[in-house]
């Protein structure tokens, strides 16, 4: 059984194909109303969200489908005790297709190990976000008109931030990518990451903590929040919390059609005075967002012979 744990499951040709989908259910959404009809996603949400867990709800209802869904472990048996295997072994019995967001790193492999239904990762712990990628991916696709050639800026908690790890890994793949990497270096990207991902594929970055300095060159600035639910400590996370807060002076000096993006929920490191910004592109990343996951639910439940 398929299932999409890392950005990296999806082949770029299967990225081509997600967007060309999303693209024609935005032209034409009354052709895909009915598609996923008697079909039904659960949406199980270890840990808060908002938007990626009602976008996947919003998703399967625009394609005619139900959903079931459990927002909060509390009010599941997972505060009793049970295990993600079981709780996918019993998930799996009620729906055609899971996504699934867990505070631990691997819970969404887990539970694509036990499932019988394809299993899409919402988010696991500090580690991936593939759907939120899919966002950013066509985010960059209608602004840009591509993904080649374009120098990134990563500002703000690389360390901890999964859909930074995901965009890293997705856009390592295009042609001429090179990353500018902003953060305090207590923040730093994973070793792991820099090694395995930059090093390996000789992806030139540079690692900086001066946003200014590096904005002039950026086509793309992709700002994110300290999470705060990953530091151990308060004081720490007090401390570095605003090491960053974009305002339109500090954009000054960037490119006239430089986008900036974040992949929300914001805290404090967006001025609300930038939402005005033509360049701001936070708010589309959000609606693409439910477009591309309506593409992918479509794509496994096809491969998983269900549709
Ligand atoms: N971007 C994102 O994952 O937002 P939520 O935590 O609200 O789902």
């Amino acid at each position: 059984m398929r299932s999409i744990i890392d950005i990296l499951d999806l082949s770029i040709s299967e990225i081509d194909e997600l967007i060309a989908t999303a693209q024609d259910i935005i032209a034409s959404p009354e052709r895909y109303a009915h598609v996923c009809e008697g079909k039904k996603l659960a949406t199980l949400f270890f840990e808060p969200s908002t938007r990626t867990r009602l976008s996947f709800e919003a998703a399967m209802y625009e394609l005619g489908g139900h959903v079931i869904s459990m927002s909060d472990a509390g009010s599941s048996s997972a505060s009793k005790g049970e295990s993600v295997a079981d709780t996918i072994k019993v998930v799996s019995c009620y729906a055609d297709i899971i996504a699934m967001r867990h505070p631990k790193e691997g819970a969404a492999l887990v539970a694509s190990d036990n499932t019988s239904v394809p299993i899409i990762n919402a988010g696991d712990g500090g580690h991936c976000h593939p759907t939120q990628t899919t966002a950013d991916l066509l985010t960059i696709y209608r602004e840009k008109g591509g993904f080649d050639g374009l120098t990134i800026g990563l500002c703000g908690d690389l360390k901890f931030g999964r859909t930074v790890h995901s965009l890293i890994n997705a856009m390592s793949r295009y042609e001429d990518i090179r990353f500018v990497l902003i953060s305090p270096n207590e923040l730093k990207l994973p070793s792991y990451i820099k090694n395995d991902v930059l090093k390996r594929n000789r992806i030139p970055y540079v690692q900086t903590n001066n946003l200014e300095e590096a904005m002039p060159e950026l086509d793309v600035l992709y700002m994110t929040r300290v999470q705060r639910e990953r530091f151990f400590n308060e004081e720490d996370y007090l401390r570095l919390k605003d090491s960053y807060i974009l305002t339109p002076a500090k954009l000054k000096e960037a490119k006239r059609d430089m986008i900036i993006m974040h992949p929300l929920p914001r805290v404090n490191e967006i001025s609300v005075a930038v939402d005005d910004d033509p360049r701001a592109c936070y708010f589309k990343q959000v609606l693409n967002g439910k477009y591309m996951r309506m593409a992918l639910i479509l794509m496994l439940l096809k491969e998983a012979g269900t549709l």
